[in-house]
């Protein structure tokens, strides 16, 4: 199966022809699945309802078409590579046929505890080759799967089992990062406690260390693939069934939680992995995202077995044993595409090219970037040291909501420069706005990044809360998807993403919502008030600055700091630890009692020489102490 642009020429005019004929265009593209029956409309969409359904009648299951397709062709072929956390423990090679055989073995496991088309189940494991079976075998029979990333804490995972009534769970016993062991089952049993309707428990055994298994709820993975053979016919599915939910923080309250459906999301990531990451037949690719996140679901899951690649499981973390990791493991397996963070290349670039040395490197054909913008240093420096100037860098630009790649150079095909995601996607259609919502013509011109058409991975719903979809993403400017990042067209109409525009905050290529930071924050007993906001981070990329006003009742700022640490770590995780805490006295408030963040981002960026009018505040005497403060807190 081709289906792949070939020249920056063919680019342009599958681009033109994308926007002509929309439905023309997916169609055709849709047509190189397997479907169990094929749609009867392509597309109907209505934004301002916040609605897009794809191929509409269409019956199919995803996973015939990651595994059963591929069987007769690469069967024998490797689909995944687990690469262990310690490089002296062997990997495990999966074929096609292995995929396809574990996927249909725990699919029968789910249907044995009751788990039917539609339930929702929740994955919380490390990165093991278990979690991706786990998650076709949910897509297998038709049942929704949510992962939550295993770093976040039991407060957070049970918000999350709670809100889509998810009533199994999936885990390890623990799981090895770096030189720590963690206990992830205990912190399952600690979330439960608050999830009435969570009936079974199935866990992996990883680390081996003792566990405490609940009678009646809790079995181990080994025990229940045991009782049941690895025949399962893959459940007829509508195109726009839910495939998945995936948790994400926006501006304001929880987070929610982001639906994909089939039939869509499969044929955009898949034209986008193909067209993007231009793999060939023995390419092996491998991104280093958990699949917790959505990049680990769309290009280390889907995409690629979507288009029979070969990708790898990595268990560890760049640093373990030492920071040639990344190096060792792309000369172990021949990797010829490479996926990462800016964050990664940042932290690795710190610690010099001693590391590189041992390596040659010379498999990499491709390599590409996504979460975060990446500053010009870090791109040459993964172009020269790690590229040697020969493999195309592709900036991809997109979201847990936009399922799939949406702006980002085709490698080797399409043109790229440092720190531009460049041009968009042939069927996506971004569009500049200023805030009141008129477009921004021509080039040169800077603004709100959103999307004016459809394209078949966009968000469906936020799960059980529509209204919460259609005000967050549909309804800042009529008729278009809102991305809430701003952007720039520069002369020669290339795309830049400049960062988010709204109270989101991106640490190290995650989501942060501040209003989510200070929510937690505010659980501290002393606390009384606080506000967060991002701040330029040499390797994060952004950190996060808390001013917090404290009752403190006789407690030192340093006691403070560490027990409102302690505090964000227990009810989101340790992703969401403040850089800074600074104990405050007041915060800068408008007289109706808004506070300025505006004021507090400059001064937590060290800008303090032009603050702006502060007259109008209730208390300008604050800002001068909390400028005080932030000098101090700066330094340390
Ligand atoms: O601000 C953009 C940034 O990450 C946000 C999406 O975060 P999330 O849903 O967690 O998905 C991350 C992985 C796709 C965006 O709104 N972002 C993502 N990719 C880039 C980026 N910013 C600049 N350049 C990128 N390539």
């Amino acid at each position: 199966m081709s289906n792949r642009i070939r020249t920056f020429e063919e680019y342009k005019k599958e681009y033109q022809f994308s926007v002509e004929k929309p439905e023309e265009f997916w169609a055709e593209k849709a047509s190189h699945f397997t479907w169990k029956k094929k749609w009867d409309k392509v597309l109907d969409w209505n934004f301002e309802k916040g609605e897009s359904k794809w191929f509409i009648g269409g019956k199919l299951n995803i996973t015939e078409n990651c595994l059963d397709r591929h069987l007769a062709t690469r069967g024998n072929q490797v689909a995944a590579i687990w690469e262990p956390n310690e490089i002296n423990d062997k990997e495990i090679k999966l074929t096609y046929k292995e995929l396809h055989s574990k996927v249909c073995q725990f699919a029968n496991v789910l249907k044995s505890k009751g788990v039917k088309k539609g339930d929702r189940v929740c994955l919380y494991m490390p990165m093991v080759p278990e979690l991706m079976i786990a998650l076709l075998a949910c897509a297998r029979i038709g049942a929704v799967h949510s992962v939550v990333f295993a770093g976040f804490s039991a407060s957070a995972l049970a918000d999350r089992i709670n809100d889509s009534e998810m009533t199994i769970v999936v885990t390890s016993d623990g799981s090895y990062r770096g030189a720590k062991a963690i206990g992830v089952k205990k912190i399952v049993d600690e979330a439960i406690v608050n999830c009435p309707a969570v009936k079974n428990v199935i866990v992996l055994k990883r680390t081996g260390e003792e566990q405490k298994m609940v009678a009646g709820r809790d079995t181990w993975w080994h025990d229940e693939i045991a009782k049941v053979n690895d025949q399962c016919a893959a459940e007829e599915m509508d195109s726009e069934d839910p495939l998945f939910i995936l948790y994400t923080s926006g501006s304001t309250g929880k987070p929610k939680g982001v639906l994909h459906t089939i039939g869509g999301y499969m044929v955009y990531v898949d034209y986008s992995f193909r067209n993007v990451f231009q793999t060939e037949e023995n390419s092996i690719y491998w991104c280093t995202a958990d699949i917790g996140w959505i990049t680990g679901h769309s290009y280390l899951t889907y995409g690629p077995l979507l288009s029979g690649s070969t990708t790898i499981v990595f268990e560890g973390v760049p640093t373990y044993p030492d920071s040639g990791r990344f190096w060792q493991v792309i000369d172990k397996h021949k990797v010829t595409h490479f996926y990462t963070a800016p964050t990664a290349i940042r932290s690795l670039m710190g610690f010099g090219l001693d590391p590189l040395k041992p390596y040659k490197l010379d498999s990499l054909k491709v390599l590409g970037s996504v979460g975060e913008p990446i500053n010009e240093e870090a791109w040459h420096w993964y172009n020269d040291n790690i590229g040697k100037g020969k493999c195309p860098i592709v900036d991809t630009w997109w979201q847990t909501e936009t399922g799939g790649i949406l702006i980002s150079p085709l490698a080797g095909i399409t043109p790229t420069k440092p720190s531009y995601a460049t041009l968009p996607l042939p069927g996506v259609q971004p569009i500049l706005v200023d805030s009141e919502g008129n477009e921004l013509k021509g080039n040169g011109v800077e603004g709100n990044l959103c999307i004016k058409f459809p394209w078949p991975s966009i968000i469906r719903t936020t799960y059980g809360d529509h209204e919460r979809c259609i005000q967050t993403y549909f309804s800042t400017y009529k008729n278009m998807y809102f991305t809430g990042d701003g952007c720039k067209r520069d002369e020669e109409g290339y795309y830049r993403i400049l960062g988010r525009v709204d109270d989101v905050i991106n640490v190290s290529g995650h989501r942060m919502g501040t209003a989510e930071v200070e929510s937690a924050i505010n659980e501290h007993d002393f606390v009384i008030e606080s506000a967060v906001v991002g701040y330029p981070h040499d390797i994060k990329g952004q950190g996060i600055y808390a001013f917090v006003i404290c009752d403190k009742k006789g407690k030192t700022d340093e006691v403070l700091r560490t027990e409102i640490t302690a505090v964000v770590n227990k009810i989101i995780g340790p992703i969401a630890k403040p850089d800074k805490i600074q104990i405050v006295s007041g915060l800068p408030k408008t007289r109706s009692g808004k506070i300025m963040r505006r004021i507090l981002r400059k001064i937590a960026e060290g800008d303090v020489s032009n603050l702006g009018d502060t007259s109008t505040l209730l208390d300008p005497a604050v800002v001068d102490e909390i400028v005080n403060g932030a000098l101090v807190a700066l330094k340390s």
